[in-house]
């Protein structure tokens, strides 16, 4: 590993994934020169423009070099309509998912301020919690296949993959977060009444490794009721752990509960080892070059990033910009202000620069 500068790959990716990458960057550039905090980021064409000109997704040993060179990567987005079967997604996202094995994908939901919730009557003390999605098998293992494809008869089939050791690791993991932050609760999300195998390994690791955490309180709510239940009352949730695909679409639940996808930052972790931070959002392309994305996701995930490559402080820097940014109004359209992604970008930085 390098020395004291903390090396960064940045894949900016497809649509606005390039725009907010390039704000984020901006406001690491504007840490280096307030504090002169170490980084070398490096940036990297990955995604669809490279793929259709040359067929490259990730070269062969690009993600061992990123596991051995690097101390983390940062995605923008991926997804093009050119490409609707998301092949370079696969290829580039999905594999240093299950590659590098970054079993955990957290995904915090916390509300900055009041304002930013559709939630009639909720307040920023209602609504913190944390996601913990399994992030390496589940029905995203890509295992399965076409019978008769394309004949009347076809049959298609996608496996949902569910291991001892994955449910056993993010289980584990979502305890000992909350174990570490002070957090009294861990509520595991299934769908055990239907999927009696999958799902009762995941009912039988739930309570077996509960029992080692007699200090958290292990809740459980089928996945239909934790959708209604993340609405109707938040502040039941400390931290709730779930499937790789249910942990998709409440994430994307959560992030509208506290500003939408616009704030909402995610982490791909295997602790101890290179993991990749990414912005909860894909690549909006009907936005994309616009100037109208809401950088404010990507500069979160930024400070995620920072948080977990042990530059904690910086981290806090970068989140007390984005927040005093929200309350003085200098955002972007979907959180109400009229600001363009590059000026957000600009006044946080200059916020940043001046801490
Ligand atoms: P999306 O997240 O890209 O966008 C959905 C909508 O959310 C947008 O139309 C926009 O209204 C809003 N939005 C998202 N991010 C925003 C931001 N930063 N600022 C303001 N508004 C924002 O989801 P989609 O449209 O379903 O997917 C587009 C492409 O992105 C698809 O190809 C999809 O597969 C891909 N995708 C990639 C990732 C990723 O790379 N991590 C994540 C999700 C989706
Ligand atoms: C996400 C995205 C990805 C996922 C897609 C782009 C593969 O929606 O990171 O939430 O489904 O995990
Ligand atoms: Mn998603």
């Amino acid at each position: 590993m390098p020395g004291a500068a903390k090396r960064i790959a940045f894949i900016p990716g497809d649509g606005i994934g390039i725009d907010v990458t390039r704000e984020a960057l901006k406001c690491l550039e504007a840490l280096r020169a307030a504090r002169g905090t170490l980084l070398r980021c490096e940036v990297f064409d990955y995604g669809a423009e490279r793929y259709l000109r040359d067929g490259t997704t990730l070269p062969p040993g690009e993600m061992e070099r990123f596991r051995d060179e690097f101390h983390a990567i940062f995605l923008g987005a991926l997804g093009d309509p050119r490409i609707p079967d998301m092949a370079h997604g696969r290829d580039i996202l999905l594999a240093m998912r299950f590659g590098l094995d970054l079993y955990v994908n957290l995904r915090p939901v916390r509300l900055f301020f009041d304002r930013l919730t559709p939630l009639r009557g909720r307040t920023t003390q209602d609504i913190d919690f944390v996601v913990f999605r399994e992030n390496t098998e589940g029905l995203y293992a890509g295992v399965g296949g076409f019978f008769k494809k394309g004949t009347p008869d076809e049959v298609a089939v996608n496996q949902d993959i569910n291991t001892r050791k994955g449910v056993e690791r993010i289980i584990r993991a979502a305890f000992e977060f909350a174990r570490a932050r002070g957090k009294r609760r861990v509520c595991m999300s299934d769908k055990s009444n239907v999927l009696r195998f999958a799902h009762d390994l995941w009912q039988r690791v739930f309570h077996e490794v509960a029992r080692e955490f007699p200090d958290i309180e292990a809740t459980h709510l089928y996945v239909d009721v934790l959708a209604m239940q993340m609405v109707r009352a938040p502040n039941q949730f400390d931290v709730i752990v779930t499937c790789n695909m249910f942990g998709d679409i409440v994430s994307d639940l959560g992030a509208s509960l506290v500003g939408g996808l616009g704030l909402a930052a995610s982490a791909n972790l295997h602790p101890g080892r290179t993991s990749l931070f990414e912005p909860v959002h894909g690549s909006a392309p009907k936005h994309a070059g616009k100037d109208v994305a809401n950088p404010m996701a990507a500069i979160l995930t930024a400070a995620l990033m920072l948080e977990h490559i042990g530059l904690p402080d910086d981290a806090a820097v970068v989140e007390g910009a984005v927040r005093r940014a929200i309350a003085e109004g200098k955002t972007t359209r979907d959180l109400g202000g009229e600001l363009g992604t590059r000026a957000v970008g600009d006044y946080v930085a200059s916020l940043i620069r001046a801490s």
